[in-house]
This record gives structure tokens, sequence and C-alpha cells, in this order.
């Protein structure tokens, strides 16, 4: 039996060497390991070795079922390392890998992002009104004359209805007001807006705005400006001067216009307008009470405040772009720069 193990490990060894595919380390595992396999089949003759050979011949079986399970085993990585090096022909695994494309937000949605977070730290909670809004929610109410420019057919999309794209996030504050259940009421309404302005570096037809409204007893002056100021600093830095300049809207009596410093490197510093506000008109709770009925926004007992500013202009500012269209126009080779 020792002498026939003897054979089968030389034959074995030398067929095992010759394996060159699948289907050959397939065909030599079956014929030595399987179950009915040369090894098995001498193992079988276990039984008529006389006992004192047993532990002799046991051990040389052993050692031939190893030597053949090492030799497939090698075999198959062999295989397989020909075929990975196969699967890598003309491939440079040394190449740099390509960084994914992972893209980012828009500069709009980081302003969008900060301003509203900025906002809801004073307690301000975040408002939406139609786009396509009615002459009342969008002028009327907001003690817009019907002579007013900003009414004309010129500068404002009218539908056939009557309706109109709103050519400011101000109709939000009617909105608000109008659905409110108690006050104080302190708002912040981020938006599209639209006018027929034709389009050039520094404006679009549509465009977007964030609308601020904050009612309550007792509103003043002194709560608007200490509003924005921290506003503007949390967006353009602590170290940040703003200027309120007298200025004109039907629906804040006073208005002002709100100028921040602007200091570029290398240049002269220099004013430049960002926003609207002032303290809310009382014609404007004159209308939202005849609308709603009732008096809780009655302008003897309530005050307020509103501001309103363009959101690609803070971006503008914030970054020095200076062209407008480039907020609109998707080139990957100027968003990238904010991702
Ligand atoms: N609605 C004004 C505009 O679009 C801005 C504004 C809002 C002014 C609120 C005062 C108060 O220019």
């Amino acid at each position: 039996m020792e002498a026939q193990l003897e054979q089968l490990l030389i034959t074995a060894i030398s067929d095992l060497e010759a394996i060159s595919d699948e289907a050959s380390l397939e065909a030599a595992r079956v014929k030595y390991l399987g179950k009915k396999g040369d090894l098995s089949v001498l193992a079988a003759g276990m039984k008529d070795v006389p006992p004192d050979q047993k532990k002799a011949v046991g051990q040389k079986l052993n050692e031939v079922r190893t030597t053949i399970t090492e030799k497939l085993e090698s075999a198959r990585s062999t295989l397989q390392d020909a075929a990975d090096a196969q699967a890598l022909v003309g491939i440079d695994p040394t190449l740099p890998g390509r960084t994914p494309f992972t893209g980012g937000l828009h500069p709009l949605t980081i302003i969008l992002d900060e301003a509203v977070s900025a906002l809801r730290r004073l307690g301000f909670a975040v408002a939406e009104g139609p786009e396509i809004e009615t002459e009342f929610h969008c002028f009327d109410a907001l003690n817009t004359p019907e002579d007013h420019p900003a009414r004309n057919e010129k500068d404002t999309f009218y539908f056939d209805d009557g309706k109109l794209l709103r050519t400011h996030t101000s109709s939000v504050q009617i909105r608000t007001m109008e659905a409110a259940k108690t006050t104080p009421v302190r708002i912040v309404a981020p938006g599209s807006a639209f006018r027929r302005d034709e389009i050039d570096a520094t404006h679009l037809s549509s465009f977007n705005q964030l609308e601020g409204l904050y009612v309550d007893e007792n509103v003043t002056l002194a709560d608007l400006k200490g509003t924005l100021e921290f506003f503007f600093r949390c967006m353009f830095g602590s170290e940040t001067e703003t200027r309120f300049r007298p200025h004109f809207f039907p629906f804040t009596e006073p208005s002002y216009e709100i100028d921040i410093l602007l200091k570029a490197s290398g240049k002269e510093p220099k004013w430049i307008e960002i926003a609207g506000c002032g303290i809310v008109d009382p014609a404007v709770f004159e209308a939202v009470s005849k609308s709603r009925g009732d008096d809780l926004f009655d302008p003897e007992r309530v005050s307020g405040f509103a501001f309103g500013m363009g959101l690609e202009r803070l971006a503008m500012i914030r970054w020095g772009i200076s062209d407008i269209r480039l907020l609109i126009e998707n080139d990957v080779r100027f968003l990238k720069q904010f991702a």
C-alpha cells in the first residue's frame, strides 16, 4: 500500500504541474481528491493493512493528501494570477485615479442659507407666498397707487386675467398678515421676483429677493436698525459698516435705502446700495385689517418694520462677482469655485 501511495504521489505531482486551465484543474481535483477519486480508493484499503503498519500507512496517506491539496491550491492561484494579469492588459494601473465629480451648492443657495439662518437667530421664521399674484397683494394692499410706475405694463408681467408675476416679495407681507392667528409676526420670505427689465450685467428679469417683516406692539426704528446691522455683519463680517439713507417706498414711512461700505482690497472704500426698508405704513395695516375683517393689525395697537433686498446682489458683493448673468448661466467653470 505504501508503494501504491508513493506511485500515486509521483503521477499526481506531474499531473498537477501540467494543469493549464480551469477545466483540467477541476478534473484533477475530482480524480485525486473526489469521493471516488484515487486517494479515496486507496484509503478504503486501510482496513486490510496489518495493525502494526496502520500508523505508518495512515501517516503516509495523510502526507499524500496534504501534498496533493497544496499542489491543487497553488495551481488554482497560478491560474487566478494569470487571469488577473490578463484582465489588466492594456490598462496602466499606476495612473492616478480620476477625481469624482461631486458637485456643490450654488452661490445663491449658499447666500440664502446664510441669510435665513442669521435671521432665524433673531426669531424670524420662513414664510412663503405665490409668484403669480393679485394686484391687491402686490400693490393695492401695499399702498401703491394705481398710477405708480411699478404697475405699468412696461415694467410688470401681467396675465390676461389681471394677475401678475410679483414684482417684489413684499406681497408675502400681506399674505402673512392676512393668515396670521396672532401677533407678533416675525418672518423672512425668500423667493423669486419678476420685472420687465432689459437683462444686463446688473439686471435679470427673474431674480430673487429676501423680504423681512416684524410686527408687534412698539416696534421702532431702533429695532429695524439693530436687526439689519446685525444681519449685515453676519453676512459680510463683524466690521461691516452700514448707512441708512432716507428714501421712499409706498408701504413704509419713513423709508430708507441701506448702503454698506465696500472695502475691496486695493480700492477706495465705496458705499453701495444693498436693501430697502422702513417702518410699516399704517395704510398697509388698514388694508390688511379690511381684508381680514378684524382688528388684530389695528395700526393704533401694532407697529412694524419691513425690509427687502436682492439675493443676487448679496452674492455679487460677497464674492466680487461683476456680472449678475454668471449666476444663471450654470457654467461649471464659474460654479466650481464655490464647491
Ligand atoms: N419691495 C422693495 C423693493 O423691491 C424693497 C422693500 C421691502 C422696501 C420692504 C421696504 C420694505 O425694492
